[in-house]
């Protein structure tokens, strides 16, 4: 349609049609034909808000064709259908945080191609991804679903995932909503739904940017967030959402509500009822709600009594025609069902070398890795018959997946014996149990632990206190650890663990942030050597619980450990435990060695309009061939406020066979360097910037 025919549709609306374009309802309501069914006695609805509700979130694609025929013989708009999709649909491709683990923005690309394909035949329309939270609290179970704690990293990954998701809007592209708008990251201890104190700055620097991508990228749609920050809910902060969201950034998407959050501002105590939590969240900016029954129910009162004027009621409702409209849904509502086939190999593969490109090596003593055909292998844990390797965002998830024991099975290795242990999380191995896996151990050249926690420990409301493995299995590895030295720890997980009580008595470590689908053939690839490392920490692994948050992004203090005077013991540190997290973001080794050399800037002194060239040699200098994740950081030796001893710039990720070498160069301007000074002006001051490398660091000034 055009915008002259969109405005037409629009002016012949009734008012609860408007309203309806302003609800999202979830697929069990439109079930049983709209009948007053289970869910809408408890949210209480009424029935007519079912047969008039625009938005639709989970259904699947039968109910889309059966909602559409009746939406379209009332004259109404098509139903948006709205899903989670937010790592795989039908394939499972690694948890987010792991996408974001291998620095491979062309792979995650191809990787988002292929799920939205998935989606879309499926009759999705919209998905409720990326999330853009940046992450750096590993209690809080979200984690999994975050590019991690780098605000750069975070920014790469909201543009590459929004464009790949949504192309042209052409089949078999989908809208993305990019979520919870804005600073639900850092609740309060850790715990989901608690408030976040996050400061402006912050806010701004840190957090804010990788959304600025995702709605630059062309995202249809933004999710605000539950939470409360600094002491205001963001379904009723109008700074954030109308004059931060609209007016500065300009986004003129659709904004929704997230599950029940509008009614949930009573529960905040900044509502009396859920008809001030309506207006409240009306005047604050939020177009769409998602499963409250506040809109549905409130907004004809609210206009009957002046609180709330038709035009501001429009305004929002052309937002929800126009996203139904650049998605083509006004010609063809169900036009999903006109798509080919999908070619399945070609997911599988994508899905398997994304699950290789993040699986992190964290250690690797000795080179007890890879494994040898003419080892003797042991492998024992909870996860060898494990086969959900996906998250609780995988709702429509082919679920049978290949385990660790089905890919041995499957082809010969090297000679192996299995030692399952599956009920290790609930109590230690018996004093039979324990004799007879130490003797399998005494047996084999190398024992390979299969650890972690399980997929459905991380995601949503799964906030945790204590994140370090559980007590029976680092017991049972410090056992093993007796008889046989040679200890492989694969650890699977959706969040940075603590493992610090393995560190010592694994020779490796391996990191498999839930890999998906393909991930049980990826981990026994990598192991044996078929496939090498390339992955690094998109988040930093604690040492322990207490160092929360900790990142690379280390600021400075007053009183730092390397100017301590000697016997002085006033100085920033703990008693119990180092100030460094036990693995840092941007750690994780390869089979190939690489070596750096030759930083160069090319300008000593630089100004406004300058590009500065920044390059380094990378050289493999193994027998392997490779694949390197070069990362280059930043420091801004003096400032008006205090800045990180480094931060990431750019990056890149190069193939390199044995004894190649390739420069690799970054384009940097003035303003890749700004930041939000004393004044809260965001700017580059000047002075001297630091470029760093590996361990090559190299200093110019900027001069305006
Ligand atoms: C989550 C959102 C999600 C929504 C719809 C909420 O509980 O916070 O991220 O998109 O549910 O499933």
């Amino acid at each position: 349609m055009t915008d002259q025919e969109l405005i037409q549709f629009l002016s012949k609306m009734t008012i609860e049609e408007k309203v309806g374009e302003l609800t999202a309802l979830g697929g069990q309501f439109f079930m049983d034909e709209y009948i007053k069914t289970g869910p809408t006695v408890n949210l209480g609805i009424d029935p007519w808000v079912i047969e008039y509700a625009g938005v639709g979130c989970n259904l699947s694609k039968e109910m889309v064709i059966k909602v559409n025929k009746m939406r379209l013989e009332k004259g109404r708009s098509p139903i948006l259908n709205c899903v989670d999709v937010i790592h795989g649909y039908k394939t499972s491709f690694p948890i987010p945080l792991a996408l974001a683990s291998s620095f491979n923005m062309s792979l995650i690309k191809k990787s988002v191609k292929c799920f939205t394909e998935e989606a879309y035949v499926n009759g999705v329309q919209v998905s409720f991804s990326p999330m853009l939270d940046l992450s750096v609290d590993p209690r809080w179970g979200r984690v999994m679903e975050s590019f991690g704690e780098d605000t750069y990293l975070g920014r790469k990954y909201a543009e590459c995932y929004v464009k790949s998701m949504q192309g042209n809007l052409k089949p078999p592209y989908i809208g993305s909503t990019v979520k919870h708008f804005l600073g639900y990251s850092l609740p309060l201890g850790g715990r989901d739904y608690e408030m976040s104190m996050i400061s402006n700055r912050a806010l701004f620097d840190i957090y804010l940017p990788p959304y600025n991508e995702g709605i630059k990228s062309g995202a249809l749609m933004v999710m605000s967030g539950f939470n409360a920050l600094d002491y205001v809910p963001i379904s009723a902060n109008k700074e954030l959402l109308t004059n931060l969201l609209r007016k500065k950034i300009k986004f003129d998407g659709v904004v929704i509500s997230d599950y029940n959050a509008i009614h949930e501002l009573v529960n905040h105590r900044v509502a009396k009822d859920d008809k001030e939590a309506a207006l409240l969240a009306f005047n604050a900016g939020i177009d769409v709600d998602l499963m409250s029954s506040c809109y549905p129910n409130n907004l004809i009162s609210l206009y009957n009594e002046k609180k709330i004027t038709m035009e501001e009621i429009d305004k929002k409702v052309f937002r929800v025609l126009e996203v139904k409209n650049k998605l083509g849904l006004f010609e063809n509502p169900n036009q999903f069902l006109n798509y080919g086939e999908i070619n399945t190999q070609n997911t599988l593969n994508t899905a398997y070398k994304m699950s290789v490109e993040s699986i992190t090596l964290l250690k690797n003593e000795n080179d007890i890795l890879p494994l040898k055909k003419n080892d003797k292998i042991l492998f024992v844990g909870p996860f060898i018959n494990e086969e959900s390797f996906y998250s609780s965002w995988s709702l429509f998830v082919d679920k049978n997946m290949s385990t660790i024991w089905d890919i041995l099975g499957k082809s010969k290795y090297s000679e192996y014996s299995l030692f399952e242990t599956n009920n290790i999380f609930e109590k230690p191995l018996s004093l039979n149990e324990t004799s007879e896996l130490l003797d399998k151990a005494k047996n084999a050249t190398k024992v390979v632990f299969l650890v972690g926690e399980k997929s459905y420990e991380s995601g949503e409301a799964k906030s945790k206190t204590d994140i370090s493995l559980n007590c029976n299995i680092t017991s049972m590895i410090k056992k093993v650890h007796d008889v046989n030295e040679k200890i492989v720890s694969v650890v699977y997980g959706g969040r940075p663990l603590v493992l610090t009580d393995i560190v010592q008595e694994s020779k490796a470590i391996v990191y498999a942030l839930n890999p998906g689908t393909m991930g049980s053939k990826a981990v026994i690839r990598l192991l044996y050597g078929y496939e090498n490392f390339s992955a690094k920490l998109s988040m930093s692994i604690p040492y322990s619980v207490g160092q929360i948050p900790v990142t690379y992004k280390a600021l400075p203090t007053g009183r730092p450990k390397d100017k301590r005077i000697e016997e002085n013991n006033y100085y920033s540190h703990y008693l119990d435990a180092p100030n460094e997290p036990l693995f840092k973001f941007g750690d994780g080794l390869s089979y190939s060695k690489f070596k750096y050399s030759n930083l160069v800037v090319d300008k000593d002194v630089f100004n406004d309009k300058d590009i500065l060239n920044v390059s380094v040699d990378v050289k493999n200098v193994s027998k392997v061939k490779g694949k390197e994740v070069i990362l280059l950081y930043f420091r801004d030796e003096v400032a008006t406020i205090t800045r990180a001893e480094k931060e990431l710039i750019r990056f890149d990720k190069i193939s390199l066979e044995p004894n190649e070498t390739k420069t690799v160069s970054f384009k940097i301007k003035a303003k890749d360097l700004s930041f939000t000074n004393i004044e809260m002006k965001k700017l580059t001051e000047e002075g001297d910037f630091t470029f760093i490398v590996s361990n090559l660091s190299k200093t110019v000034i900027f001069k305006k």
